[in-house]
């Protein structure tokens, strides 16, 4: 018997049981065990029907992502999908907690489903990079439509229970136990001698689609809309518009061959390494799993400016009621207008019902003065970027807030234990550095200070995973992990400006790459007067922006910055600006030269990649993948290619150590100079990967 799948026979009526925590994935035991009871069941007349749950909080939650890529182990998922389909007496899917992938297409091939109402129903694997290779693509279309398929498949989002009674994907609710309940519907069949509903022989909803095609590929379009240089998701939509084309052998031989392609390929290589980088930066060095988080009931957040209003709002969307304070009562009602707007922008665009914008508006309070700040278990501090406000803000709240509150600052680059000591409990700081737009970007970068207590960070961690942040813990240096090597990149983006290149074929070369915006278009969007006036208070110059601020385009909000802006917010190339830069570096003596595309592309990764191993030398990171989660969800690095660290790993290290050192001495910028760890691996001829391993 396996260790993994149990089986009853209740009267009858055979209970078989998954219980292969944490997620009952369909892993090889799981798959052995299935295979051996539904091959007794079959010749067992004392098994009038079957039915297939799972112990824990969940249903099967997919394939063993932990299998890919290695030597298949016999029996596969189709054999046992076979055998669940093809069974002489009705087997019924008794599903709560999650039915993802690979166990929602189990589940289609029982002859019926029942769910609880707040399962999650749904084929994410084309966020992994794949798309659903076990009949997904041929059966969920067969049984909701190919419309409706095609959404469900390409955006991978589930649906609940409640949806998949209406939308004919479940049979019937149930509240409880799933055995039971699978058991009592199974009883129900058996008396009423049900016919067995085989999914894959019913075309029924395929044939308004086929009589009419644009049904299906209007669908299709408006699915793949916002595609941003994936392959799966087109894939998977054209596997679902196989299901109109021939029968559902052809679509399942045409599935299984577009799946193995997206399996053996790089991007599904990225973004399944991203599925396990997000889940392993959550664990924290020398903070156990036992650790105990401190409870969160009621957060404050200080300063009701850009940062501070998203964060609240993410607090709000998650249904903790958060505070909002400010100095004073028109910074306060300006930012909470702001929210509001944002709010009612959502709901414009059907994101949001109304109610749900008075809901969550009504989580956050906006208040005036520090002193309310007093009963909440965490504050956050986002006020101005400067040590003295930011110290006297902590020394404040020190004297204000409740034994055991957790104070965080969102700072971007100071130094966290500085801030720590202006309090007399440097145990409760830590960073919790939100990206912008923080109600919508994933990242939350938590730094640890010298003195941050485990729990601390644990609670941290947690709180993040509440409001649906991907954390990633860091060690305390100017910048952090992400802006410092965010540094690193502009560096070379301005060096080349003087050596030739121009702001949109640096942009372009960046965006071609798949990150959203490019770095002067970015510096656009943040403001080129706030980098001037610092330049100008410290006696420093850089002679191409503080020429554009001299001639006042200080970026998107004069309508003119390294781009024009005709009243949107698309930058459009400008010859006056080729002009500026053109007369700007004759008057240096510079001569400017071809760059070309692969240049740019090098001198923009590989000094991250750099820094990124300076920071693993330093300890800053714990591990390469953290660096590259830091990437993925707060400058939106895409997916498919993994992340900076990932990205260096693909291209080989010895070559990106050689172009490195090659910049080094043509550009005679010694920071360019391979730091001792890249040069290490790339001598040995490892991976950044290999260290984790190690
Ligand atoms: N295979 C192997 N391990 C898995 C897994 C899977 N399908 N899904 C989750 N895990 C592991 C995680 O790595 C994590 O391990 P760790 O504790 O060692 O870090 C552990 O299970 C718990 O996962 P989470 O932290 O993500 O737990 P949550 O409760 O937050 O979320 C979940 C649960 C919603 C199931 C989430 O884990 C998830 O989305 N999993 C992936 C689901 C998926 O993509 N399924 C499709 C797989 S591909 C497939 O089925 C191919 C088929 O079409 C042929
Ligand atoms: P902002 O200028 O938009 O907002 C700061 C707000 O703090 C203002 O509304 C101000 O009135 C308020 N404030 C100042 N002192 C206060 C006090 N003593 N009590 C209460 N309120 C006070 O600044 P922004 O952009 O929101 O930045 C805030 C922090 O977040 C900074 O540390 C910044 O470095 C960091 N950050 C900013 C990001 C961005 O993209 N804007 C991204 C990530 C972090």
């Amino acid at each position: 018997m396996s260790a993994t799948v149990k089986a009853e026979n209740r009267d009858g009526v055979l209970v078989l049981t998954i219980d292969n925590p944490p997620v009952n994935a369909l892993s090889h035991s799981v798959r052995v065990g299935l295979n051996e009871e539904l091959a007794k069941a079959a010749g067992d007349a004392g098994v009038k029907a079957v039915v297939l749950a799972c112990a824990g909080r969940s249903f099967i939650s997919g394939a063993d992502i932990r299998e890919f890529g290695k030597p298949p182990q016999p029996p596969g998922l189709h054999e046992i999908l076979d055998q669940l389909e093809n069974f002489p007496r009705p087997i019924v899917a008794a599903i709560h907690g999650n039915a993802l992938g690979g166990g929602l297409e189990t589940a289609l091939c029982c002859h019926f489903r029942i769910a609880t109402k707040d399962t999650k129903l749904g084929l994410p694997e084309v966020k992994l990079g794949l798309l659903p290779g076990a009949g997904g693509t041929q059966r969920l279309p067969r049984v909701v439509g190919p419309a409706k398929a095609v959404q469900m498949i390409v955006s991978g989002d589930p649906i609940n229970g409640d949806e998949g009674l209406k939308v004919g994907l479940v049979d019937e609710l149930f509240e409880g136990d799933p055995a039971k309940a699978g058991e009592a519907f199974a009883r129900k069949v058996i008396a009423e001698k049900r016919a067995l509903k085989r999914v894959r022989d019913d075309d029924s909803k395929l044939a308004a689609a086929k009589a009419d095609r644009s049904i299906f590929t209007d669908a299709a379009a408006a699915a793949n809309k916002r595609n941003r240089g994936l392959i799966a998701p087109l894939a998977c939509a054209e596997c679902v518009g196989q299901t109109l084309e021939g029968t559902f052998d052809e679509g399942l031989a045409f599935e299984r061959k577009k799946f193995l392609e997206l399996m053996n390929g790089e991007q599904s290589k990225a973004q399944r390494y991203a599925f396990f980088a997000e889940r392993e930066a959550a664990k924290v060095a020398g903070v156990s799993a036992e650790t105990k988080p401190r409870k969160i009931e009621r957060v404050a957040v200080v300063g009701a400016g850009t940062m501070g209003g998203g964060i609240s709002m993410s607090f709000a969307n998650a249904g903790i009621p958060v505070t909002i304070i400010e100095m004073g009562e028109e910074q306060l009602n300006r930012g909470l207008g702001v929210m509001k707007k944002n709010y009612d922008a959502t709901a414009a665009r059907g994101g949001l019902k109304p109610e749900d914008v008075t809901r969550r508006m009504g989580m956050i309070t906006g208040k005036v003065g520090l002193e309310h700040a007093k009963d909440a278990d965490l504050i956050i501090e986002a006020v101005f970027e400067t040590m003295a406000i930011k110290k006297e803000v902590f020394a404040k709240l020190d004297a204000i807030a409740k034994p055991g509150a957790v104070l965080a600052s969102n700072t971007s680059y100071l130094n966290i234990d500085e801030i720590a000591s202006s309090t007399k409990r440097p145990q409760d700081v830590l960073g919790m550095h939100f990206f912008s737009p923080a109600n919508v970007m994933k990242l939350c970068e938590i730094v640890r200070g010298a003195k941050t207590a485990p729990d601390v960070l644990a609670t941290a961690v947690a709180i993040a995973k509440r409001i649906a942040k991907v954390p990633a813990v860091v060690g305390n240096c100017d910048g952090f992990v992400g802006n410092r090597m965010l540094a690193a990149r502009g560096k070379q983006s301005d060096k080349l400006l003087y050596e030739g290149a121009l702001p949109q074929q640096i942009d372009a070369v960046v965006t071609r790459f798949g990150i959203p915006m490019g770095p002067f278009t970015m510096s656009d969007m943040a403001g080129l007067d706030i980098g001037w006036r610092s330049r100008k208070d410290r006696g420093v110059k850089a002679e191409i922006p503080d020429a554009l601020c001299e001639a006042g385009r200080f970026g998107l909000k004069t309508g003119k910055g390294y781009y024009k802006y005709e009243g949107g917010r698309a930058p459009i190339p400008d010859p006056e600006v080729e002009d500026l830069i053109a007369k700007t570096l004759a008057k240096m003596g510079k001569k400017p030269r071809a760059v070309s595309d692969e240049e740019i592309l090098e001198r923009m990764v590989y000094p991250m990649v750099n820094e990124g191993a300076r920071i693993l030398e330093e300890k800053i990171a714990a591990r390469p993948s953290d660096i590259d989660v830091v990437w993925l969800y707060g400058y939106g690095w895409p997916i498919y290619r993994g992340g900076p660290m990932f990205y260096a790993d693909s291209v080989g290290l010895k070559k990106v150590a050689e172009r490195l050192s090659y910049y080094a001495k043509e550009t005679g910028d010694p920071s360019l100079e391979p730091a001792p760890l890249l040069k290490k691996l790339a001598d040995e001829g490892k991976t950044f990967a290999s260290l984790a391993a190690a």
